[in-house]
C-alpha cells in the first residue's frame, strides 16, 4: 500500500442490535476507529468512515425470546439506543445503516448468488445438531458445548470466545441446546458451505508473509495458529427462521449465516452513504488505491482476517484490508463486561449521571485501551485521570492562557516582542508534535498518541508556570506580550490536535480560540507547516471551563450500583441455565466422583487459558488438562481439595491426554470458583 493512499475506508465491527453498548464496546472497537478517521480528515484525506447495526443471527432471536417480542422489534429497539449513543459519544460515523435494510439484503444476496453461480461452494447433506423438544436445527449462539481445542465449556456452536477459535457445532464435545438445555441429535440437512481450506495458499502469503511487520501481533498469531491447524469448510447457510433469504432454489427455509451476510453489510453501509452523497461507492471497495481498515473487538479476528477475506478473493473484484487492528478485552472493575449479568457502564446511563462529559469517557478509555492486553476499567481511574489530566493539567493551562489574555489585552492576541532561547525552544518543541501524533495514530497506537497530546498541554502547564507572567505584568508587561503569544500558540496546536481524541473539548476550545478548524483544508498540516497557528491582533473569546472536577461523592455512587448489581446476580435475579432434562438415578450412579488434591499445576505452553494439573485422586495421580489458566495461577492452587471426575473418557487437549474432570461453577462475578470439598475429606472419597 503506498504511503499516500487516494482514499480510505474504515469501518467497524457491526453492533449486535441484541441490547444497548457499553464502555467495553467504545474502548476496543469505536473510540480507536473515530480517533483515526477524525485525524485523517484532519489531514484532509478522502474517508469513508462506515458502520451499521448487525440485526440478524441467532443473538437477536435468542433476545426476542427472552423479552417476549418479535426480533424485528429487537432490532428496532437497540438499533435506535446504539445509533443515539454512537452520535452522542461523538462517534462520527459517514453512515450508520444496519443489516435489514433492502440495500443490504439485495447486496447480500447478489454476493451469495455469484459466489453459488461461479461454482465457490460446496453443496452437501450432512449431519446437524437437532432438538428435538424444540423442533429446530442448532447451531452458532443456540447451542453451546466444550471447545475441542482450549476446553472451555461455554463455547458456541460457531465460535469459543475464550481461545477464539472459529468451530463448526459438530466440532462441540458435549454440545446442549441454549433452547431446552437437552443434548441434541442428529439430523440431515443441506447447506452451503464455503471452503476455506482452498484458501490456505492465498491468506499465507496475503496475511502470513506479507503482513508479518505490520499487523499486530496478537491478530498476526492467532492467524497464524488457525492457518496451522487446518482450515476446513464453513457452512455459510443455516436452518433459522431469522436472517437473509438463501436466493437458490431448494434452500426454502433458509437462512444466510450472520457472519456471512454481517461484513457484507460495510460494503452495503458504503453503498448508502455513497447514494446520500451522489458519489461512486466502488473505488472505496474496489480501486487498488484505497486503504481498507477494519476496527473489531479480538473475538472478531477470524471472520475479519480468513472467512470475510476468502469471501472477497472468492468473489474477486474487492480489495483486502490494508490492516485489522483488533483490540483485546476491557474489564470492569476486575470483572469480565457482562450484558446478561448487566456487569456494564452503559452508555445511555452514562451520560444521565455524567452529562457534557463524553470526552472524560474518551479519553480514560484511550488512555488504558486494551491495545495489547486486556485491561480493567476502574471508577477510580476515571476520576484520578478527570481531575489529575484532564482538569489539572489540560484544563488548567487553557483556562489560564484565555483568562489571561482576556485581562491583560481584553481577549486581543498581542504582538511579541522578542524570543527568548526559551520562548524559542518551546516554540520549536510544540512544532514536532504533529509529526509524533501522526506516526502514533498511523501505526495504530491511541494509547501512545494520547499521551504525546497531553504532553503538548504539559508543555504549555511548565512553560506558564516557568515564566510567570501574572508576577511579571506589573514590571515588564513587554516580555508578558511575548510569554502570552507563545502560550497562546500552545493553546492554539491543543485545539487542533485534540480533535481526533476529544471533539467535545477541541470544539469548545477552538470557539474559545475564535479559530474553528473546520475552515481549514488541512489543519493538521498547518501545524505540522510549523506556522503560528493564531496571530497578533486576533480577538479570542471569553473563557469557559473544559473540565470540572469529579467529587468522591460521584464515584462513590457508581461503586454502590456495580456492589448492588452484584447483590442482584446473587439472588437470583440474572439468567440461570434452563434445567437440564431428567435423568435415572442408573444415569446419575455412572458418574464416579472423588475428592481429590491438586499437587501440580503448570501452564500448556503456547495456551492462554490451560493448565496441565496432577490430581491425586486417592486412586492414582493423573493427569488433567483445564480451561482454568484465565482465572488462576499455577502456583495459587496446589494442595487444592477438589471434586474430580474420574471415569470420564480421556481425550486430548492440545497434545496432552487429559484424565478426569474438575467441577468447577462460577460466582456472581462471572469468576470460575473451584467446587472443593470439605479439607477434612481424603482423596478417593466417592460423592454421592
Ligand atoms: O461481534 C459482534 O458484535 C458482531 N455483530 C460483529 C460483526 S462485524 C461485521 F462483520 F459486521
Ligand atoms: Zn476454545
Amino acid at each position: 500500500m503506498p504511503q499516500d493512499p487516494k482514499r480510505y475506508t474504515i469501518t467497524s465491527a457491526l453492533p449486535y442490535t441484541n441490547g444497548p453498548i457499553h464502555i467495553g464496546h467504545l474502548a476496543g472497537v469505536y473510540v480507536p476507529a473515530d480517533i483515526y478517521a477524525r485525524y485523517l480528515r484532519l489531514r484532509g484525506k478522502d474517508v469513508a468512515f462506515i458502520c451499521g447495526s448487525d440485526e440478524h443471527g441467532v443473538a437477536i432471536s435468542m433476545r426476542a425470546k427472552k423479552e417476549g417480542v418479535t426480533p424485528q422489534e429487537i432490532i428496532d429497539k437497540y438499533h435506535t439506543i446504539i445509533k443515539k449513543s454512537f452520535a452522542d459519544f461523538g462517534i462520527s460515523f459517514d453512515n450508520y445503516s444496519r443489516t435489514s435494510a433492502e440495500i443490504h439484503h439485495k447486496t447480500a444476496s447478489g454476493f451469495f448468488r455469484k459466489l453459488y453461480d461461479d461454482g465457490k461452494f460446496i453443496e452437501e447433506v450432512t449431519e446437524q445438531l437437532y432438538d428435538e423438544k424444540a423442533g429446530q436445527f442448532l447451531a452458532d449462539r443456540f447451542v453451546t458445548g466444550t471447545c475441542p481445542k482450549c476446553g472451555n465449556e461455554e463455547a458456541y456452536g460457531d465460535q469459543c470466545e475464550n481461545c477464539g477459535t472459529s468451530l463448526n457445532a459438530t466440532d462441540l464435545i458435549n454440545p446442549k441446546s441454549t433452547i431446552t438445555g437437552t443434548k441434541p441429535v442428529l439430523r440431515e440437512t443441506r447447506h452451503w458451505f464455503l471452503p476455506l481450506d482452498q484458501y490456505d495458499a492465498f491468506l499465507r502469503e496475503w496475511i502470513l508473509e506479507g503482513h508479518k511487520n505490520d499487523w499486530k501481533p496478537n491478530v498476526y498469531g492467532q492467524v497464524k495458529s488457525w492457518l496451522d491447524d487446518g482450515l476446513k469448510p464453513r457452512a455459510v447457510t443455516r436452518d433459522l427462521d431469522w436472517g437473509i433469504p438463501v436466493p437458490v432454489k431448494g434452500a426454502e427455509g433458509k437462512v444466510l449465516y450472520v457472519w456471512f451476510d454481517a461484513p457484507i453489510g460495510y460494503i452495503s453501509s458504503t453503498k448508502e452513504w455513497a447514494e446520500r452523497e451522489g458519489t461512486d461507492w466502488e473505488p472505496y471497495w474496489k480501486d487498488k488505491d484505497t486503504k481498507l481498515v477494519h476496527f473489531i473487538g479480538k473475538d472478531n479476528i477470524v471472520f475479519h482476517c480468513v472467512i470475510f477475506p476468502a469471501m472477497l478473493k472468492a468473489e474477486g473484484s474487492y480489495i483486502l484490508p490494508d490492516n485489522v487492528p483488533a483490540n483485546e478485552f476491557l474489564n470492569l472493575e476486575g470483572n469480565k463486561l457482562s450484558t446478561s449479568k448487566n456487569w456494564a457502564v452503559w452508555l445511555h446511563e452514562y451520560l444521565e449521571d455524567f452529562p457534557e462529559k463524553q470526552d472524560v469517557l474518551r479519553y480514560t478509555l484511550t488512555a488504558n485501551a486494551p491495545e495489547t492486553k486486556d485491561n480493567d476499567f476502574t471508577w477510580k481511574d476515571f476520576q484520578a485521570r478527570n481531575n489529575n489530566e484532564l482538569v489539572a493539567i489540560f484544563g488548567n493551562f487553557v483556562n489560564r492562557v484565555i483568562v489571561l489574555t482576556n485581562k491583560y489585552y481584553d481577549g486581543v492576541i498581542p504582538v511579541p516582542v522578542t524570543f527568548t532561547p526559551r520562548d524559542e525552544e518551546t516554540l520549536a518543541e510544540l512544532k514536532k508534535y504533529p509529526e509524533i501524533i501522526s506516526s502514533s495514530v498511523e501505526r495504530y497506537r491511541f494509547r501512545e498518541a494520547l499521551g504525546e497530546l497531553m504532553n503538548v498541554a504539559r508543555l504549555g502547564n511548565k512553560y506558564l508556570a516557568d515564566e510567570e507572567p501574572w508576577k511579571l505584568i506589573k514590571e515588564d508587561a513587554e516580555r508578558v506580550r511575548t510569554i502570552m503569544y507563545v502560550a497562546l500558540q500552545v493553546a492554539g496546536v491543543l485545539g487542533v490536535l485534540s480533535e481526533p481524541f476529544l471533539p467535545f473539548t477541541a470544539k469548545k476550545l477552538q470557539k474559545m480560540l475564535g479559530r474553528p478548524v473546520s475552515e481549514e483544508k488541512s489543519p493538521w498540516d498547518a501545524v505540522t507547516e510549523g506556522k503560528d497557528i493564531l496571530s497578533a491582533g486576533h480577538r479570542i473569546n471569553p473563557a469557559e471551563l473544559l473540565f470540572t472536577k469529579i467529587e468522591d461523592a460521584e464515584i462513590e455512587k457508581q461503586l454502590e450500583c456495580l456492589e448492588q448489581t452484584k447483590l442482584d446476580n446473587k439472588a437470583g435475579n440474572k439468567e440461570v441455565t434452563p434445567q437440564k432434562e431428567t435423568i435415572s438415578y442408573e444415569d446419575f450412579a455412572k458418574l464416579d466422583m472423588r475428592v481429590g488434591t491438586i499437587i501440580e499445576a503448570e501452564k500448556m505452553k503456547k495456551a492462554d487459558k490451560l493448565l496441565i494439573l496432577k490430581v491425586d485422586t486417592g486412586l492414582d495421580v493423573r493427569t488433567i488438562v483445564s480451561g482454568i489458566a484465565g482465572s488462576f495461577k499455577p502456583e495459587e492452587i496446589i494442595g487444592k481439595k477438589v471434586t474430580v471426575l474420574v471415569n470420564l473418557a480421556p481425550r486430548k487437549l492440545r497434545g496432552v491426554e487429559s484424565q478426569g474432570m474438575i467441577l468447577m461453577t462460577q460466582n456472581s462475578e462471572g469468576k470460575l470458583v473451584f467446587m472443593n470439598p470439605d479439607d477434612a475429606a481424603d482423596n478417593g472419597e466417592t460423592i454421592s
